[in-house]
């Protein structure tokens, strides 16, 4: 039996580079020797996102495609939409019981939402419950690992201490403890250097065009103290260069590495090599993404089968949930 891995992801559309290099092309890895849970976690968009759910049901099939394009395979994996499972409902009210709420409050990714909400547009249960929710998720798989950026550590550690609790109060070893899975994933900067990220607008989509792609990256700044081509340049100060840590071989760093310092290259001779990786790149992803585009339901079946598989295992954790805490009636 492979190890149990499970995951979920925010629907936030058509995924761009960072969702690529950041989670998804782990999550592809991971499905060679574990037994890989990924699913969309559209009640989590709700914690947040209440009001402006108009483009909700298009950003979850938006994502699955870009999923299955990146080369999550639907034989091995087990992928499916959270909200089709109100199992994970159901954990989550009976581990609301058992978890203090001081857990909730205490967490970072919570108090720092909540300082920087003016509005008090978060002030509501829901997103301070968003962390137990994202234990039932975990633990109703009784999943050995969870791969998540660092920025989710704390909800698995919480998740770890939830099933804890709920063993020790029930006197049973019902849920089992995830570890946190941690691989060293790039962090893709944006076209100005910051976080890659749509609402910054600094992204490029895996499906953008490739006229699109060519342009952004031409656009984008470089080492500012380069004016003329004849400047000698610093990569470390460049927010093109972790492009190249990502997408060149030794042979082409060490040429824009040198040809930089020297001022012997310039700046879009240094960018053009990246321009054909990620454009390359892209094609593969753009021609799967269509044939997936062009027959939507052959998606829905997709999602429905993993979901129905999903399910098996969810009610069975439930069944003995609900045991343990006097429900088997
Ligand atoms: N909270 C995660 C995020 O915002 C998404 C998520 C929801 C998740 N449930 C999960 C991740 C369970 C891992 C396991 O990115
Ligand atoms: Fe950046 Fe390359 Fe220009 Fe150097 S030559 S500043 S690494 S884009």
């Amino acid at each position: 039996m492979k190890p149990r891995v499970v995951s979920g992801m925010r629907p936030t559309g058509a995924l761009h580079l960072g969702h690529y290099h950041g989670a998804l092309k782990n999550w592809v890895r991971l499905q060679d020797d574990h037994d890989c849970h990924f699913f969309v976690a559209d009640w989590h968009a709700l914690t947040t996102h209440y009001r402006d759910h108009a483009g909700l049901s298009a950003q979850v099939y938006d994502m699955v495609v870009d999923w299955l394009a990146a080369g999550i395979d639907p034989d091995r994996t087990t992928l499916f939409i959270q909200s089709r499972l109100p199992e994970h409902a159901e954990l989550f009210t009976l581990l609301a019981m058992t978890t203090p709420l001081a857990w909730l409050e205490r967490l970072p990714t919570y108090k720092d939402a909540r300082a920087a909400d003016a509005s008090r547009r978060l002030a509501t249960y829901g997103f301070l419950g968003y962390p137990l929710l994202q234990a039932a998720d975990i633990l109703i798989y009784r999943a050995s690992f969870v791969p998540v950026g660092a920025d989710q550590a704390p909800h698995v550690e919480v998740a770890r201490e939830i099933a804890r609790r709920f063993n020790h109060v029930h006197g049973a070893a019902v849920l089992r403890e995830p570890a946190m899975l941690t691989t060293d994933v790039a962090v893709l900067p944006g076209l100005d250097g910051r976080k890659m990220s749509k609402s910054r607008g600094n992204a490029i989509a895996m499906r953008e065009a490739p006229d699109e792609t060519t342009k952004k990256l031409r656009r984008m700044p470089t080492d500012p103290q380069r004016v003329h081509r004849s400047d000698p340049g610093d990569p470390a100060r460049c927010p093109v260069w972790p492009l190249h840590e990502v997408y060149s071989d030794d042979a082409t760093r060490a040429w824009a590495d040198s040809g930089c310092r020297r001022g012997a290259i310039g700046c879009l001779d240094c960018k053009q090599p990246l321009i054909d990786a990620i454009v390359q790149q892209q094609a593969g992803w753009r021609e799967r993404a269509e044939r997936y585009l062009a027959n939507p339901k052959q998606v829905e079946w997709i999602v429905e089968l993993g979901t129905e598989r999903a399910r098996a295992a969810a009610k069975a954790t439930m069944r003995d949930v609900r045991s343990a805490v006097g429900l088997g009636h």
